[in-house]
């Protein structure tokens, strides 16, 4: 290509917090109309480095330049009207308002002369650019009823809006599944035809190969590589970022199911999800595929006492159990790893410590009292075997990176011990080197014995995790495939087929 024009330039950038150097003199630039991928272990810098292009963080040292111009440092909504917009990791929304409203905010249209926002405008601009997006959400609709996928669609809209000169994604595909994120691949691929200069962070490597023109690998804080796509292959990227080789990601599902453990029948929930009926075998590890919004979640969270059903009933062990709330299903060894780190998984001003051992508090108390010193130690080991990257277990949870806070979580479930075990997008944020970890540490648990429900967008990961999988598709189960009968086509064939 001839003509390259750079739109943003990153020089030297420093930032430390404290026990930790984030980013260390990191160099990298953006190209109009290049789609750039920062890739790089959980609490490599990446959301660190787009904070700060995006103004919400400053840094201690280096310079961030912007079409041949260095940049002061400013506000988001400084950075924003400079045409530098940001998706972020933790999304922003604001729940009570409406997907239109959020879409457009601070960018409303008003009547003329007037300071009033034009409703049927912004209805309408909204509309428009979520028809852009190739989305069909109604732009009425409360955004604290949408899941994170549609969450994230709405995110994208919101950035679409502002035109902007470069835009810069956090993750935008961690909770979108294979056909939402062909639809995010169009809309990349024309805003980038347009111009922009896009910088995509993502721990999906197949993604990385389809979107990306470039890859810049961060390790530590530091730029290890910028190349080409087409320089590199999917070895040589995880060896840079993770500092070393690593073997299959997936180990081999190599044992049999027992018994039924647990039988869901008929479970409906009018306008979520009906007729759900399927049963989880002692060691079995069940998939659940399907596209945003198809109602798997809501099924999850069914069984695991967070949003009951309306009907149906659920079998444990061949008895009928009522689960009305998180404690029942806690009593019936049934534990929940939720999708929504944000709102429903962390406590966000508590130490990882607390945020491990929090619903199984009697595993480390006596008559009552807290043995901190026994908490400690189980707090420890946890987040070792997990390799959560902290500077120690008394740091805030929200001071981690995105991957370390989901590898909190899945701590405080096997903390707990549950037997049957509901993992939504377990591996949600989570680097390959990491991911590899829990993959194995899920066999080990089903191997003695644990059930586990696995709901996951990530279609590699259903197809390499799972003995069977169920495919919801609009509230309904399409199908179960065998182990055997499960491909790609296969899965997305029940998953997308003709509307019914
Ligand atoms: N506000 C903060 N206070 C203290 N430490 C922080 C803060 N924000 C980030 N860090 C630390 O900075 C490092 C880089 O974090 P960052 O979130 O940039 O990583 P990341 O590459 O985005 O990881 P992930 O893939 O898990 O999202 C981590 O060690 C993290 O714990
Ligand atoms: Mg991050």
């Amino acid at each position: 290509m001839d003509n390259i024009k750079t739109v943003l330039e990153v020089r030297g950038i420093s930032k430390g917090f404290p026990g930790v150097r984030a980013l260390d003199s990191v160099t990298f630039d953006v190209r109009a109309g290049e789609v750039h991928a920062l890739v790089g272990e959980n609490g490599a810098g990446k959301s660190t480095l787009l904070k700060i292009l995006s103004g919400a963080l400053e840094a201690d040292a280096g310079e961030v330049w912007l079409e041949g111009r260095a940049l002061p440092p400013s506000s988001p909504a400084a950075r924003r009207r400079l045409g530098i917009a940001m998706v972020y990791q933790e999304l922003p929304l604001v729940p009570a308002m409406s997907v239109a409203e959020n879409i457009l905010l601070g960018n409303e249209p008003v009547h003329a002369g007037g300071l009033l926002v034009d409703g049927r405008a912004l209805r309408a601009r909204a509309r428009e650019l979520l028809g852009e997006l190739g989305v069909s959400l109604d732009p009425d609709a409360r955004v604290e009823g949408l899941g994170p996928g549609a969450r994230q669609l709405v995110e994208i809209a919101k950035a679409l809006a502002l035109r902007a000169k470069v835009l810069l994604l956090d993750e935008p595909s961690a909770s979108l599944s294979a056909h939402d994120f062909d639809r995010l691949c169009e809309i990349i691929k024309k805003l980038a035809a347009q111009g922009t200069g896009i910088v995509y962070i993502s721990h999906r490597l197949e993604e990385i190969f389809r979107v990306a023109d470039r890859v810049t690998i961060l390790r530590d804080g530091k730029t290890v590589s910028t190349d080409k796509i087409s320089e590199l292959d999917r070895n040589v990227i995880i060896s840079r970022m993770v500092g070393r080789d690593l073997k299959e990601e997936y180990p081999p599902i190599d044992w049999n199911p027992g018994p039924e453990v647990l039988r869901a029948e008929k479970l409906t929930l009018p306008g979520v999800y009906n007729d759900i009926s399927f049963s989880l075998h002692r060691g079995e590890i069940l998939g659940f595929a399907g596209l945003v919004g198809a109602g798997r979640t809501e099924v999850a969270m069914a069984i695991a006492g967070a949003a009951p059903a309306a009907s149906g009933r659920i079998f444990i062990d061949s008895r009928e159990a009522r689960i009305r709330r998180p404690g029942d299903a806690l009593r019936l060894g049934i534990g929940l790893l939720t999708e929504d780190r944000k709102s429903l998984g962390i406590i966000a001003d508590r130490p990882i410590r607390e945020n491990t051992t929090i619903s199984a508090l009697d595993r480390v108390s006596k008559f009552g009292v807290l043995l901190l010193a026994r908490e400690r130690r189980q707090v420890r080991e946890k987040v070792k075997e997990l390799d959560v990257r902290a500077s120690s277990i008394e740091q805030k949870i929200s001071d981690l990176s995105g991957g370390n806070q989901q590898k909190v979580l899945l701590g405080r479930m096997l903390h707990r011990g549950s037997h049957i075990l509901i993992v939504d997008e377990p591996t949600r944020g989570v680097d390959v080197g990491a991911r590899a970890e829990i993959y194995a540490r899920l066999k080990n648990l089903a191997v003695a014995g644990a059930s586990i429900l696995m709901v996951s967008s990530d279609l590699p990961e259903v197809l390499g995790m799972s003995h069977r999988i169920v495919v919801m598709r609009g509230g309904r189960i399409a199908g179960v495939l065998g182990r055997a009968e499960a491909t790609p086509e296969s899965v997305m064939r029940l998953a997308a087929c003709e509307e019914d």
